[in-house]
């Protein structure tokens, strides 16, 4: 059962109908929730929880739903992850009920690399990918070592055997070994010193912070729910700008932002949570203090959406902690907009309640227990009208249109994530 991730990432379920049992694949912590709600409405116990890998390009749900399930933990002893507890060697078989699952050791894109193999498909982690391979630039990859797994694994199943890669970039969700060795550009490299020669050749730029993610992975660290300004300047300086998730109004982007920050306003999250989850964690939750950051930390949890830490006091800590900003023409931050109104919104109330009629008084009656609704619950209606009012839209189409184009960012992965570019000597085939 294939759980699909804008990042272009694979989580996958395998399961014995007949046992219940199942185990889930290089689980994306976006995708937790999920896989635990599919287990549970099916009925499954879930023994097993497996990485086929170091991950660096987006953070292993994997110790947070084996805490839930009780499961154990599996990966290769080569990756040294705190909570796993169980090293599968090469050819070791874990059992789902009757049903054998074989761990095959397939070094190349990293040391520590793993597959699956059940008697009809090959979960094939960051090894073969449909109409690619892995890429080996990093984590002490190896080109030649991926030659050899890869055609080992060719040459040891079956044609018919249903391939499932950990990364699709574009949606695609299965192929088989026999579809792959007729289109896949790699494995029409039938020479060794050629695929390495190809695939070192111009390596793809590193994940979005890699680093911190190889951390989180290896450590199995929560990410943090909000940090200091300081360390969000340290963030952002060591490459992931792109993680910036700013949810003030357009208008407010406008007049400043963290260059590289994706602008998505806090009213617009809920329809544009595909936006943030194609970005790479630690995504950090941005506004003027952090007030509107901690909504949307909740809006985006409801929706599934992990990894979300908040910028303590917004972008003005940020600027003062030394974070470069970007600054155009000022505009007026949407809480004084708030205060503004409803200022003048009681003084109208008390005016006309002298003046004009008694009834009035409930005007101002009514703002007052907003504000005091919103002081209390840190939830602002009047901002949120305010905040979609044309004023407050952002006047750059650059900023509209770089938020609006993740999906396609995720489509277009291969440069950030697993894969591994086209050889020079073949084409995409989709
Ligand atoms: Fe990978």
């Amino acid at each position: 059962m294939p759980f699909a991730h804008p990042q272009g990432c694979r989580t996958y379920l395998v399961a014995d109908p007949v046992s219940k049992q199942a185990l889930a694949l290089d689980v994306h912590l976006d995708l937790v929730d999920d896989v635990a709600e599919r287990a549970r409405s099916e009925g499954w116990k879930l023994p097993y929880v497996v990485d086929t890998h170091t991950h660096a390009d987006h953070p292993s749900g994997a110790g947070t739903l084996a805490d839930r399930f009780h499961s154990t933990r599996i990966a290769h002893e080569l990756a040294q992850h705190v909570g796993v507890t169980r090293h599968p060697s090469d050819g070791e078989i874990l059992h789902l009920g009757d049903q054998p699952v074989t761990v095959r050791h397939a070094r190349g894109h990293t040391p520590d690399h793993i597959v699956l193999v059940t008697d009809k498909a090959l979960f094939s982690g960051d090894t073969i990918h449909i109409g690619g391979v892995a890429r080996t630039d990093f984590l002490g990859g190896d080109a030649g070592q991926l030659f050899d797994s890869v055609h080992r694994l060719l040459a040891d199943l079956a044609d018919e055997t249903v391939l499932f890669p950990g990364h699709d970039y574009q949606g695609r969700g299965q192929s088989t070994l026999g579809q792959e060795k007729q289109t896949n550009p790699w494995l029409a490299i039938s020479d060794r010193d050629d695929f390495v020669r190809e695939l070192t050749a111009n390596p793809p730029p590193r994940p979005a912070n890699m680093d911190d993610l190889l951390r989180l992975n290896r450590e199995g660290i929560d990410i943090p729910d909000t940090v200091s300004a300081e360390e969000a300047v340290r963030l952002v300086e060591a490459g992931g700008a792109s993680s910036v998730i700013d949810v003030r109004t357009g208008a407010e982007f406008d007049a400043e932002h963290v260059p590289g920050a994706r602008l998505v306003p806090l009213d617009k999250l809920a329809q544009r949570a595909d936006e943030v989850r194609a970005t790479a964690a630690p995504r950090l939750l941005l506004c003027r203090t952090g007030s509107r950051a901690a909504i949307a930390k909740k809006t985006l949890a409801a929706l599934h959406v992990s990894g979300l830490t908040v910028v303590d006091g917004g972008i003005e800590a940020f600027r003062n902690a030394g974070g470069e900003t970007e600054k155009g023409r000022d505009r007026m931050s949407l809480e004084r907009q708030v205060r503004i109104l409803a200022g003048a919104l009681s003084l109208l109330g008390v005016g006309l309640g002298a003046f004009v009629h008694p009834g009035f008084l409930a005007l101002a009656a009514f703002i007052s227990a907003g504000l005091v609704f919103a002081g209390v619950t840190d939830w602002c209606g009047m901002g949120l009208l305010l905040a979609k009012a044309p004023w407050n839209q952002s006047s750059s189409e650059n900023a509209e249109n770089a938020a609006a184009a993740p999906a396609a960012c995720a489509a277009s992965a291969p440069t950030a994530g697993c894969a591994a570019s086209v050889p020079s000597s073949g084409k995409v085939i989709t």
